[in-house]
């Protein structure tokens, strides 16, 4: 069966003959691959800086932004059934029984480290013609869905980070709660500027319009650009980080009650979080390559989360919870904004493009394999 994946020891990327897997077990489900989405990580593993084959195997099968199509189920299989459409998650458990959020399916907890991932740590991912998982790893996706599902991976990023924040304001009377939260949405009447206008942060940007918060998006091209055109089509407003400081930023947004970090750049993360505002919360989902130190005005920072009473979270996707939150969204995001939603994917493109979408520039929002 066809695959594309990494062969670490050789530092090849290439199309490799990977065995089409079959059912073992009555709990596991095999789905034929539709779109596989392409990101910074799958490109990072290309560079062979990240990413490890499974034990006993020379590559490692990328992918892991996946939507497929159910062909096979195990007899003890019962919520998912042939032809249902699936997005997989990506991480699993580690094997210690120690491990609290791993045996409490919260492995994107995982205390050990020893969890496994899908397409990027010791398991072969989704850029393949079929694979094989268990039914408590594949998520259920209506048809109408069918088109944009590819980006429900993604969005889990800022489903989870959205889902600490919300879980620890709860200490405040922060949002909106019963009527006004209906009619507005729980973040209406706050303000939220995602750094970064890339799949993460545009799908973030669209999660807090949709709950009702005034959104900027700050990132680095000039505007108008295609990715700005799509921001301000679906109501945030974009700003470039080229032409708007940092401190003119703040005096157009106003006391910023979220930062949504989706720009993987540390300096102008904390140039940012300076600006962050009373009782506000930032949210770290960026990964990025260690460089040289850069510097930080950590005293200020530090008299600002204090006084300001702040909270500071990273996230790493994603639990199914945030699977779940992000395919009911998208189908809230389809309903308010189709053509916004659908522009994020830029490129359709047959396996064979691989090459180009894995070691060449990168281009658009958010590329697709297809290999319906
Ligand atoms: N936590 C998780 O589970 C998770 C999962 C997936 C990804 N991530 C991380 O999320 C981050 C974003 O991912 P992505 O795929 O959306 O990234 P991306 O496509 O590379 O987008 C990054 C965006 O940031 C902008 N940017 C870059 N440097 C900047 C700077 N110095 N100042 C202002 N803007 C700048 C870029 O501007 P231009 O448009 O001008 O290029 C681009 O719009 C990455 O760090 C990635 O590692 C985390
Ligand atoms: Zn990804
Ligand atoms: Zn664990």
């Amino acid at each position: 069966m066809r695959a594309i994946g990494v062969i670490p020891s050789k530092r090849t990327v290439s199309e490799i003959n990977h065995a089409t897997p079959s059912i073992r077990s009555g709990s596991e489900v095999k789905v034929r691959s539709l779109d596989v989405g392409i990101c910074g990580t799958d490109r990072e593993i290309c560079t062979f800086v990240y990413g490890s084959p499974p034990d006993g195997s020379e590559y490692l099968v990328l992918g892991h932004e996946s939507l497929g199509e159910i062909v096979a189920v195990g007899a003890g299989v019962k919520s998912l059934k042939v032809g249902d459409l699936v997005v997989p998650s990506v991480r699993r458990p580690c094997p210690h029984e120690h491990c609290q959020p791993c045996r409490a399916d919260l492995q994107d907890f995982c205390a050990t480290g020893d969890f496994i991932e899908r397409g990027i740590k010791m398991t072969h991912g989704f850029m393949t013609e079929y694979y094989v998982d268990e039914e408590k790893y594949l998520n259920y996706v209506p048809p109408k869905l069918r088109e944009v599902a590819v980006l429900v991976e993604p969005l889990t990023v800022a489903e989870k980070g959205l889902a600490q924040v919300w879980h620890v304001q709860k200490r405040l009377p922060w949002g909106h709660a019963g009527a006004a939260l209906a009619k507005h949405g729980r973040g209406h009447g706050m303000r939220a500027v995602v750094l970064g206008a890339g799949p993460v942060g545009i799908l973030g940007a669209m999660k807090l319009v949709a709950e009702g918060f005034q959104t900027y998006v700050y990132s680095r091209s000039k505007a108008p650009n295609y990715k700005a055109d799509v921001v301000e089509s679906f109501g945030a407003k974009y700003i470039s980080s080229e032409t708007v400081s940092v401190a003119e930023l703040v005096a157009r947004v106003g006391n910023i009650d979220l930062v949504y970090e989706a720009v993987g750049v540390g300096k102008i993360s904390f140039q940012v979080m300076k600006a962050l505002g009373t009782n506000g919360a930032f949210i770290f989902t960026g990964i990025p390559a260690p460089k040289p130190a850069v510097e930080v005005e950590a005293d200020l920072i530090m008299r600002n989360v204090v006084l300001k009473n702040q909270l500071v979270v990273g996230t790493v996707n994603a639990d199914r919870t945030a699977f779940v939150s992000a395919i009911q969204d998208l189908g809230i995001f389809i309903e308010r904004w189709p053509t916004a939603l659908r522009s994020l994917i830029t490129g359709r493109f047959k396996p064979e493009a691989y090459r180009e979408l894995l070691l060449g520039k990168s281009t658009g929002i958010k590329n697709v394999i297809s290999f319906a």
